[in-house]
């Protein structure tokens, strides 16, 4: 049965495992000069309907890297545009590709695309999740503390797509994660309760952003508003002024605490100039894992290696 990778409740605490192991054997070939054609003659396609710059190329490369080809298609250069219905496109889509990413706005539309195709249908961002950033982030965070477990992971900023599948993973990995989060920007309240329905990782919402940041291990940070909440843009950076990670609130924190950031960046609003080019800043060595994960996620998605889910 194809595997698709929509939200990461997708995912059981070994896929992640095998997924983090299998990235960093990728990596270490990478790094070796190893060239790779594990996926000669497959296709990966793209659809996206938003930017990006991290997520398309490092899929794009990814593929490249492991002797497969990848196609790139703008969203409104596509017939959905035009009203052609999902069910359709990915009908036709699953007899030309072997594996699609979807970076798009409604979730409901992913899973659409994933009802229909007959290829694994990767989520590249919606407005809900970002699943594939938080496997990366979550090996390096592997990388520099030697686990995520014990550690005190605290989301600074808005309840959003990311912020969502850091809740995901707590859950499914039994994680620690503190988000702070200003009033009337927690996250998502039945995503909030289906990860606490499973039973697992201990995750709290608060807006005190001092109690969150206390003793954390990992300070992660994204943008006050995402892409298609442009319009909310002035009115957000009046309530998040204070959830900004600067150096007053890296004093709260672990001595040894790593600074994340999913980019872009915007200085100066989410995060500061200092702090982002600082030395707790792991955000390059963070982006180009996404490289290594996106390898990983496509060789097990297109292969079919076994995952539990
Ligand atoms: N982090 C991330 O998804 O970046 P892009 O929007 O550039 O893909
Ligand atoms: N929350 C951000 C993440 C960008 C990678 C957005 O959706 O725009």
């Amino acid at each position: 049965m194809k595997k698709d990778i929509l939200t990461l409740l997708d995912l059981a605490g070994d896929d992640f495992e095998k997924l983090f192991k299998r990235a960093l054997e990728l990596k270490e070939r990478h790094k070796k000069g190893i060239a790779d054609t594990f996926l000669a003659g497959k296709t990966l396609g793209l659809i996206f309907d938003k930017a990006s710059t991290r997520t398309r190329l490092s899929f794009e490369a990814a593929m490249i890297q492991l002797g497969g080809t990848s196609i790139f298609i703008s969203a409104g250069d596509t017939q959905i545009a035009r009203n052609e219905p999902v069910r359709d496109t990915a009908r036709v889509l699953s007899r030309y590709l072997d594996v699609l990413a979807i970076r798009t706005y409604s979730q409901d539309l992913l899973e659409e695309f994933a009802e229909f195709a007959d290829i694994p249908v990767i989520n590249a961002l919606t407005d809900l999740y970002h699943p594939c950033q938080v496997l990366g982030d979550l090996l390096t965070v592997m990388e520099c503390k030697g686990s995520c477990e014990n550690l005190k992971i605290t989301w600074v900023g808005d309840g959003n797509n990311v912020a969502h599948s850091w809740i995901n993973a707590a859950a499914v990995l039994n994680l620690n994660l503190v988000l702070a989060c200003p009033e009337g920007y927690f996250p998502d309240q039945s995503i909030m309760k289906r990860a606490l329905g499973k039973g697992c990782g201990k995750i709290t919402v608060t807006s005190d952003i001092a109690e969150a940041a206390k003793d954390a291990d990992v300070i992660y940070t994204d943008v006050w508003a995402s892409m298609g909440q442009e319009d909310e843009q002035s009115a957000r950076k009046h309530v998040f002024e204070p959830f900004q990670v600067n150096k007053e609130l890296l004093k709260m924190a672990s001595r040894d605490v790593i600074v994340m950031h999913c980019l872009p960046a915007h200085r100066g609003e989410e995060i500061s100039e200092d702090v982002l080019e600082g030395p707790h800043s792991i955000v390059w060595d963070q982006a180009e894992n996404k490289l290594h994960m996106h390898k990983a996620v496509l060789e097990v998605l297109i292969k079919g290696v076994d995952l539990v889910r």
